[in-house]
């Protein structure tokens, strides 16, 4: 490896085209390859990207073997992601994956445990830590500047057209859409922004009568956190009009802290007495957009300088991915789940559990 990575983009679809041209304004990374099924999406890494004809692949296999990358971002459906990184560590190549992980947690151990095994970097694309409200958020209830944070209300209620132009198909069939690929960012917020990890779930999904997505598109859960700190959690993806809404609000022993946008206005209510929220001023970001860009970043320096547990790692992503699969199993059983005794049945190894969160 020398001063770059030479990364293969997998995937060139909707989050591939934002990766595309992430890649190639990023100066630690060196895009040698480009893979898709559909020929479309090549031609457009050509016209694009100037992806001359040995570095379009219509699979994996032959990009690895041709291109022989340091680095793998796979920005494909989640479907067949255990194969896809199999594929990439039997070739050497370090991996940086699109969430959700895959569907099934005891594959996603799995394949945390093969990165391991290979001694391969391996890390997940939660950017939605890089965003600076959440960057913020942490720096705060880290600092204790409001004491501990003892509840709080996640809002996130939107209507996502899924069959809009431009925009991923599958989550309108898969299972669980909602939980596996929104869900999920929120929950590795709520972990990241308190660094506490989440002690016991309850889940109920819903989908509403009027749903375009096969499968539930509403979640709703209670999330007990280390300390006592509880979480009342709301998503939707198929709001019934065109109002959306989004509140992630944290009450604390010397006031509150409080997201009023999606990706912006945070505000923060100072002492006990406090009666209305203050700004706080931060950087914009296109979102989605830029917290990717910081990211990736991130990755590639970590990976370059020779940690092979870059952050967001694989390692902490198993308590984010636990979290949603027993919120799964939750809704199926309507109990609670103890995420230890979650932990406890499939066997995830004790020491990465006691590592500290990201
Ligand atoms: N982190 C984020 O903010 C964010 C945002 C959007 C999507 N995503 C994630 O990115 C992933 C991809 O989502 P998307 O919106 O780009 O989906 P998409 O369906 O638009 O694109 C997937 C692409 O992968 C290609 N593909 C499918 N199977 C393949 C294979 N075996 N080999 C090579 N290419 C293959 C498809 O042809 C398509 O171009 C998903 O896991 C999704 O959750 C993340």
């Amino acid at each position: 490896m020398g001063e770059t990575l030479r990364t293969l983009l997998v995937g060139v679809g909707a989050r591939g085209k934002i990766w595309s041209r992430l890649l190639a304004d990023e100066p630690l990374t060196e895009t040698v390859g480009y893979v898709d099924i559909d020929p479309g999406n090549l031609a457009w890494a050509a016209d694009r990207f100037g992806a001359t004809p040995e570095m379009c692949f219509a699979t994996l296999e032959a990009a690895l073997e041709a291109a022989r990358p340091d680095l793998v971002l796979l920005a494909t459906p989640p479907m067949d992601r255990f194969g896809e990184t199999a594929q990439v560590f039997d070739a050497g190549a370090h991996l940086l994956s699109e969430k959700p992980l895959t569907l099934d947690f005891d594959e996603g151990l799995r394949i945390v445990e093969a990165a391991e095994a290979a001694g391969l970097a391996f890390a997940v694309g939660l950017n939605f830590r890089y965003q600076h409200c959440v960057r913020k958020a942490k720096e705060i209830f880290a600092s204790g500047e409001l004491g501990a944070p003892s509840f709080s209300q996640y809002v996130y209620w939107r209507n996502r057209d899924g069959r809009r132009p431009g925009l991923n198909r599958f989550p309108l069939t898969m299972r669980q859409p909602m939980l596996y690929e929104q869900t999920i960012h929120h929950v590795d917020e709520i972990r990241y922004a308190y660094g506490r990890d989440v002690r016991r779930v309850w889940c109920r999904c819903h989908n509403p009568p009027w749903s375009m997505y096969r499968d539930d598109a509403t979640v709703i859960a209670t999330l007990e956190l280390d300390d006592d700190l509880i979480v009342n959690y709301f998503g939707a993806w198929s709001g019934q009009t065109k109002i959306n809404d989004f509140l992630w609000r944290t009450d604390c022993d010397e006031g509150a802290l409080a997201q009023f946008d999606l990706f912006a206005d945070l505000r923060i209510a100072r002492g006990v007495g406090a009666d209305e929220f203050q700004p706080i001023a931060l950087p914009a970001q296109e979102p989605l957009v830029d917290d990717a860009r910081l990211m990736l970043s991130d990755v590639a320096r970590q990976i370059l300088a020779g940690n092979l547990r870059p952050h967001p790692s694989g390692i902490d992503h198993l308590k984010t991915f636990g979290i949603i699969a027993a919120m799964e199993e939750s809704n199926r059983t309507g109990q609670p789940v103890e995420m230890a005794a979650f932990f406890a049945q499939h066997e995830v190894p004790r020491h990465w559990l006691e590592l500290p969160p990201d």
